[in-house]
């Protein structure tokens, strides 16, 4: 039960395929945090289908909500706001997200507020680390963005750098894809990779223009699929294990290479923050551990269950949207194509 003077927080979370909902409370604990995932109902098909998913959400969200607000031992009454991803995402699972958010804030009298699911990432590293001080660079690496962006204090930050195509988080998807492996790409990509030989295969990394923070990884998928083609054209095998590391390779070191540029044009900048679904990879942490080891830079990234979608990073942002006053409207809509 929470006291009268506590912030508590619904937060909840339904942009792609995890129906998620968890309770926090003042900013700092966690009292309950339920993730439905449907990653078993999307995996035949090699990939998220919307229609699929946006029903499997209105079947698990009352479910998912009341067992977040029952294990945090709460009611409604209790509640101060509840926190809803409104974008970006698929445009029929945000509506089923926002439609209920709306719906609950409503009858209980309390404030609605729309989180953006990219703000949502970053805010994971705060639930972990409520301690980060400003200014902080956050790479954000997901199935749907690429950036570097520069936190001058709380929602008040700079986009220094994105992909002009594909996503990292995609290309892990598209190459798993493509060697067989299964979906989402990115952990098995990194499971083969832990077999195979990264220097196997002398793979592209896109740097761009040499003062770019911008992200390329098209021309890397690219040579990847033309590596598979030429050797089945030619009848030769591939092993898998080698190609998934090689291309493990390449995307850590482009992430890691510009994110040390950036580092390098601001020097007032201490602490650098991971986020997204790729911020998992266990390869990208070391390697960046490793570039800044014995440095002034302080390195943090939320654990693997907050990496990826999730309610409590609603939840979290949604505390300092709320403390802020920046409250949303009863009209608020899904808007899929939001962005930084
Ligand atoms: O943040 P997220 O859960 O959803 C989006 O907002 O897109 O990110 C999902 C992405 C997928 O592309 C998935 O393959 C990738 O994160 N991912 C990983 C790992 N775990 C998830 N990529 C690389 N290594 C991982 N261990
Ligand atoms: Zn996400």
């Amino acid at each position: 039960m929470a006291g009268t003077k506590d912030i508590v927080i619904l937060g909840i979370e339904t942009s792609c395929d995890e129906t998620s909902a968890a309770v926090l409370v003042n900013g700092k604990e966690l009292k309950s945090h339920i993730i439905s995932s449907q990653i078993e109902t999307h995996r035949k098909y090699g990939g998220v289908v919307p229609e699929i998913a946006s029903r499997e959400h209105c079947l698990h969200i009352k479910n998912v909500v009341e067992q977040a607000l029952t294990q945090a031992e709460v009611d409604f009454n209790d509640l101060s706001a509840i926190a809803v991803t409104y974008g970006p995402g698929l445009v029929g699972s945000l509506l089923v997200g926002v439609a209920a958010a709306k719906a609950m804030a409503y009858a209980a009298g309390i404030p609605l507020l729309g989180i953006n699911h990219l703000e949502g990432h970053v805010y994971a590293n705060f639930l972990e680390h409520p301690d980060l001080e400003f200014p902080i660079l956050c790479l954000l690496a997901s199935g749907g963005h690429t950036n570097l962006i520069l936190f001058k204090g709380h929602f008040d930050y700079e986009v220094l750098g994105k992909t002009r195509d594909d996503a990292a988080g995609e290309a892990f998807d598209k190459i798993a894809r493509a060697l067989g492996l299964g979906y989402p790409g990115g952990p098995y990509i990194q499971k083969a990779a832990a077999r195979g030989n990264p220097k196997a295969f002398n793979l592209p990394r896109a740097m761009l223009e040499a003062e770019s923070l911008d992200f390329s990884f098209s021309g890397l998928k690219s040579a990847v699929l033309n590596t598979l083609n030429t050797a089945r054209m030619k009848g030769e095998h591939v092993d898998i294990n080698d190609l998934a590391a090689s291309f493990q390779e390449a995307v850590v070191e482009v992430l890691v290479a510009k994110t040390k540029r950036a580092l390098a044009k601001l020097p007032q900048v201490k602490t650098l923050a991971l986020a997204g679904g790729v911020a998992a990879n266990t390869l990208l942490r070391e390697a960046l551990a490793k570039e800044l080891e014995g440095g002034d830079i302080r390195f943090v990234y939320p654990s693997l269950k907050l990496c990826t979608d999730n309610g409590a990073m609603i939840a979290m942002a949604g505390y300092y949207h709320f403390i802020k006053g920046n409250y949303a409207s009863w009209k608020l809509n899904a808007v899929p194509g939001l962005n930084l």
